[in-house]
């Protein structure tokens, strides 16, 4: 599959292709209309399908070429902020829902693959929580009693079955489980459709309209009517500003290294280093690939995208004397809610019937599945325990050293409007990158492409107004306030902004 949210290939696309759809042509109507064809909006209209909905999903890329083509695939119930920090900031029973649901989503997805026959590398298998030397003792019993209080099954083991990353106890996570995301989201996708599922792709939602009807409208004016649209955009483009403050984007880096077959025992595995790594395999007839991501920064707040990679190489040949040869290397964006539960439920800014699913965190896989349970439950009025534990309307008084913390950054990207460029002049812009430039007042992103011509936008995004930066690694600007993307021609990747950057003579 050809990569659609930056230049990097991910594993997944190297190794399989999704069916392709085609665009919508006229107005349409339905009961639900989800915009999304990720994980997310997949999952939902699976569910919503199956209660007996009349469902259209839309797209403005492939199906699955967000985010989703860009995962590690680890398929956890292990909430990746420590369950003694989620019981801190919300309570036991709260911590308790968490797991329930989590374990569910990993259910669903079972289930989904079995009622469908999907091939797609789906395995049960363990996990283990690597802590560092110096807090293996203390904060591993913390979390372990933390666990059981919120009844995640889980075991302290005597060491990973990979020594290599910490000979000493860890924590062990029975019955998690991986497999190849676009195979399962492929299948996913036609069991949609045998069921009477429209999907449409290359259309692009320009606006959403709440009401008594609920309406989605493309780019090119066409209208989806619905009785409810759910926003499955990974960043929700219906909110503004309600969600997007209490949650923050990041770039997180993966490598894929060849390493003989069987070399690793065949698990999942995380460490608590900051920055913490994540580490799986993916197994192939001749050999096995080894995936280990981490090095996490907030978007469009690191020059040197180049560098997290070296890190990551460097860190796996330390511990990995196996490794041969590093075959993938991409990244991706996953949005941090700051008190650490994922928003799902009714859009606080369009309440009557549109819905966001949002705040994957490293969990996206799983939130996605429980997502789909929970607002296919609130579609057809159904109670859901749930519900209120991921309310986007929440406010949480314990995250507010966060929110202001993550307040004060954003704030103070704005100062990016003053900072010099960094080249003099446009002609000593290498040809396939850009850079953002000073006209008088006005901060123009210049892009020079590979033929050396020249493109040019306004810097500032769409969304409020921030100043996008270059992203050397993606070819893409990236926006360091609230995460939204653009292609190097200024096109729209993914929100909170929904219009292009805007383009200059
Ligand atoms: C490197 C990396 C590693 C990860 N590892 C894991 C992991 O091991 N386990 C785990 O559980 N999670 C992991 N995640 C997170 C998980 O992969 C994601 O949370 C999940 O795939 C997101 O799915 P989604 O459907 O919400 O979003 P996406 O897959 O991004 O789908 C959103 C879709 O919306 C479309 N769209 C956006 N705006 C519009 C618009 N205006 N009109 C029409 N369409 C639009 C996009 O084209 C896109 O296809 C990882 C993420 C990354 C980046
Ligand atoms: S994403 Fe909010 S200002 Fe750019």
């Amino acid at each position: 599959m050809k990569p659609e949210s930056g230049k990097t290939e991910s594993i997944w696309m190297g190794t399989f292709n999704v069916p392709v759809f085609s665009s919508l042509t006229k107005d349409t109507e339905c009961d639900v209309c989800i915009v999304g064809a990720g994980i997310s909006g997949l999952s939902s209209a699976y569910l919503l399908l199956k209660s007996g909905k009349k469902v259209i999903i839309v797209d403005d890329g492939s199906i699955a070429g967000g985010e989703s083509s860009r995962t590690t695939a680890h398929i956890t119930n292990v909430i990746d902020d420590r369950y003694y920090a989620i019981e801190k900031m919300h309570g036991e029973e709260t911590a308790r829902i968490a797991t329930e649901s989590q374990t569910a989503g990993i259910n669903l997805i079972e289930k989904i693959i079995t009622e469908n026959n999907i091939e797609c590398d789906f395995q049960r298998l363990n996990g283990y929580l690597i802590f560092k030397p110096e807090e293996r003792s203390g904060v591993l019993e913390m979390e372990y009693d933390a666990c059981k209080r919120a009844g995640v099954e889980v075991n302290i083991a005597s060491a990973p079955p990979y020594t290599a990353l910490g000979d000493y106890p860890c924590l062990e996570f029975p019955n998690q489980a991986e497999f190849h995301m676009l195979k399962y989201l492929s299948g996913l996708a036609n069991a949609i459709t045998a069921m009477g599922g429209r999907i449409y792709t290359q259309t692009h939602i320009q606006k959403i309209t709440d009401g008594p009807e609920a309406i989605a409208e493309t780019k090119n004016k066409l209208k989806i009517t619905a009785k409810d649209i759910i926003i499955a955009t990974n960043s929700p483009v219906s909110v503004y500003i309600a969600i997007h403050t209490k949650q923050a984007a990041y770039r997180t880096y993966v490598i894929g290294v060849r390493v003989p077959k069987d070399s690793i025992p065949h698990a999942l595995y995380w460490d608590n280093e900051n920055p913490y790594h994540y580490i799986r395999l993916y197994k192939q007839q001749k050999n096995d690939i080894l995936i280990v991501g981490g090095e996490d920064h907030k978007t469009g707040q690191d020059d040197n995208p180049e560098e997290r990679f070296r890190n990551l190489v460097k860190w796996t040949s330390e511990r990995f004397p196996m490794a041969e040869h590093v075959e993938y290397k991409w990244s991706g964006q996953v949005l941090e809610p700051f008190d650490g539960l994922s928003f799902i439920g009714k859009d606080p800014e369009n309440p009557k019937h549109i819905y966001i699913v949002t705040g994957d965190s490293g969990m996206g896989i799983t939130h996605a599945s429980y997502a789909a349970i929970l607002l296919s439950d609130m579609i057809n009025g159904r109670e859901n325990a749930w519900a209120e534990v991921y309310d986007p309307k929440r406010i949480t008084l314990k995250a507010a050293p966060e929110f202001i913390k993550e307040g004060f950054n954003t704030a103070i990207q704005y100062i990016d409007i003053i900072t010099p460029p960094e080249y003099a002049d446009e002609n000593e812009i290498p040809p396939g990158t850009g850079a953002v430039m000073s006209f008088g007042k006005d901060k123009t992103a210049v892009y020079k492409d590979a033929g050396g011509i020249i493109h040019r936008f306004s810097a500032l995004c769409p969304h409020l107004k921030c100043v996008v930066e270059w992203n050397k690694t993606e070819n893409t600007w990236d926006c360091p306030c609230h995460g939204s993307r653009f292609e190097a021609t200024g096109k729209v990747i993914n929100g909170p902004a929904l219009a292009d950057l805007k383009k200059l003579n």
